[in-house]
This record gives structure tokens, sequence and C-alpha cells, in this order.
């Protein structure tokens, strides 16, 4: 075998639809909204890190900034939600697969694992604490932030104390530690499980990722007749 046979990446024959064009183009505002909210608002947490406002042009811009990017990112989160929720459900597999998760983290352990549906217990964990961090943030970010506050004082009358105030600035901050913890793990698992971005870039995966770490999902698929088969008939 030649080094250029080796080299090439093997061809995939069989391609399962995963995602819709525009659930790509969904996540993927979530994912630069979210990114370009954590920057501003890491420049704004520590004085250690205010050098980061120079990406937003400067501290006065990255403050003004940080709001409405909340805003963005609660709205787009909210579409992923609505089109996601239905198959996040808990069942009774996800215990299962929670108690055997370190076969889910070594090589070739997946054949000791429940067979599972379109998300395993750790994306659903991802999914629901994002889902509530996401909503925590958007509550305290609005009882801390100015113009919000005028907005809703305007709209409905709402006012806000000075000391709970101060609690909402507590509550965002540990919330916005958290949901960064929770992106880390999001991030790593998607580079981590060969093969999973596809699902994210090309809006597809292959037959043999569906089949080693979301079987049920898979089955289910083929059922439907839902599988891009190749051309050449093989
Ligand atoms: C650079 C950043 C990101 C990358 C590379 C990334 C990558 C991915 C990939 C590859 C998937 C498909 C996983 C699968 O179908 O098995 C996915 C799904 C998903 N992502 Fe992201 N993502 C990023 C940022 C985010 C952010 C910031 C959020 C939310 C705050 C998010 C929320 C989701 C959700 C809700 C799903 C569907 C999984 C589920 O519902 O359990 N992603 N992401």
């Amino acid at each position: 075998m030649t080094d250029q046979t080796v080299n090439q990446t093997p061809e995939v024959h069989v391609r399962v639809p995963r995602y819709s064009g525009s659930a790509r183009i969904n996540h993927w505002i979530v994912a630069i909204s979210f990114s370009l909210l954590a920057l501003s608002g890491l420049a704004l947490f520590h004085p250690s890190l205010f050098s980061l406002t120079a990406l937003f042009g400067g501290g006065q811009m990255a403050r003004w900034l940080h709001p409405w990017l909340g805003i963005l990112l609660a709205m787009s989160f909210f579409g992923l939600f609505i089109r996601f929720v239905s198959q996040n459900f808990p069942e009774r597999t996800d215990i299962v697969w929670l108690s055997r998760i370190r076969y889910a983290l070594t090589p070739g352990g997946e054949e000791y694992l429940p067979e599972v549906g379109k998300y395993n217990a750790g994306q659903k964990f991802v999914f629901w604490s994002q889902a509530f961090l996401i909503l925590v943030l958007l509550l305290s970010g609005i009882c801390i932030w100015e113009r919000g506050l005028h907005y809703l004082e305007a709209a409905v009358g709402f006012r806000v104390s000075i000391e709970t105030m101060r609690w909402a600035a507590l509550i965002h901050a540990t919330a916005a530690v958290m949901t960064i913890v929770v992106f880390v793990i999001h991030v790593y698992s998607a580079f981590w499980v060969r093969g999973t971005i596809d699902a994210m870039t090309r809006g597809s995966v292959s037959g043999g990722w569906g089949w080693r770490h979301h079987r049920r999902w898979l089955r289910r698929k083929v059922r439907e007749g839902d599988v891009e088969r190749p051309s050449n008939g093989d």
C-alpha cells in the first residue's frame, strides 16, 4: 500500500441525515453568539481579562454589546430548544448509559452501552443544563441591565431593588461559569467522538457512526428509509 493510499480518507458508503440546513444555521448562530457573549462577559468579569474588550472595540462597546448578545443567544437557543426538546426527554436507558459511562469514555467500549436514540444521556445533560443556565442568565442579566430594567418598568411596571440586583449579579456570574464549563464539555465531545462534527457541518453522519453511537436512532432511520445510499449501488 502506498503512503498516498494510506492517507486517503476511507470512502463512506452510507450517510444518514441528522440535521436540516435550518437546524444547523440555528445551531451556529447559538454557537457564535455564545462565544462572543462569553468573551465579552469575561472581559467585564475581572480586570485581568479587560484586554478582551479590544475584540469589541473597547470597554464601552463590550458593555453595550454584551446584553444584546445575551438576548440573541436566548432567542436563538429557544429555537434549538423547540427543535430538539422532544428527543431529549429522559428515558430508562439513560440511567443504564450513565451507570456505564466509563465505557463511553474508553475506545471500543460502545458495545457495553445500551442502544440509544438520537441523543445519549450526556448530550441530554448538555441540552437541559444549557436550557436552564441560559434562562437563569437571561433573568439575572435583565435584573442588572439598566436599559433592560428601564424597558421592563415602562412595559409592565416591574422594578428591581438594589438587594435583588446584588443577588442577581452573584447568580449571573455563577451561572456564567457553569455554562462555560458545560460548553467546554460539549465542544470537546463534538471533536473527540470522531465523525460527530459532520452532523453540524454537513448535516449527515456516516452509517458506522450511527451504528456505534446511536444505534436505536439508526435503526429508526433505516426503517423510515431516511438514509443516503451510494449511487454506484454498493
Ligand atoms: C464551537 C462551538 C460548538 C460546536 C463545535 C458544537 C458542535 C455540535 C455538534 C457536532 C452537534 C451534533 C451532535 C450530535 O448530533 O450528536 C451539536 C449539537 C448541539 N449543540 Fe452544539 N456546538 C457548539 C456550540 C454550542 C452551544 C454554545 C450550544 C448551546 C449553548 C450548543 C447546543 C447544542 C445542542 C442543544 C445540540 C443538540 C444536542 C442535544 O439536543 O442534546 N452547541 N453541537
